[in-house]
């Protein structure tokens, strides 16, 4: 029983560790991105815009600054999105391109 108890915490542990974004609606921030992200990204990068996240030498290294990078697109174009939307949109972005596990 107490190793049962052990394994259930260690995977626990794991899942939180691979996912920084612990509880975004990735279906949700996939649409908010495509309905207000996309355009912008593809005019200057061309294709689907998500060029713009793969590119070389890109901006965000870690979880934390794609969050601070999705709340500054956000506040640029002024879309007052409220914090679970901002976790769904890195949720997602972080899920497709990112991949950061911490
Ligand atoms: C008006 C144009 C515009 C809109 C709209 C826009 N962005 Fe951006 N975004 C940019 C530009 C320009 C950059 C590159 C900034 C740089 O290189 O310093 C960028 C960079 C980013 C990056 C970092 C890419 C990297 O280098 O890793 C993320 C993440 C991002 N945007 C998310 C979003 C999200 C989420 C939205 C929707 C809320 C959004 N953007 C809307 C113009 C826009």
């Amino acid at each position: 029983m107490k190793s049962l108890l052990l394994g259930c915490l260690l995977v626990i542990c794991n899942l939180s560790y691979a996912e920084p974004f612990k509880g975004a609606d990735i279906a949700a921030g996939k649409a908010l991105v495509e309905k207000n992200c996309i355009s912008c990204h593809a005019s200057s990068f061309g294709g689907d815009g998500s060029g713009i996240y793969t590119r070389e030498h890109n901006k965000v290294k870690t979880s934390k600054g794609l969050l601070a990078q999705v709340r500054n697109c956000n506040t640029m174009i002024g879309l007052k999105w409220f914090e679970d939307e901002e976790l769904n949109v890195a949720g997602y972005l972080n899920k497709t391109y990112y991949k950061f596990t911490e």
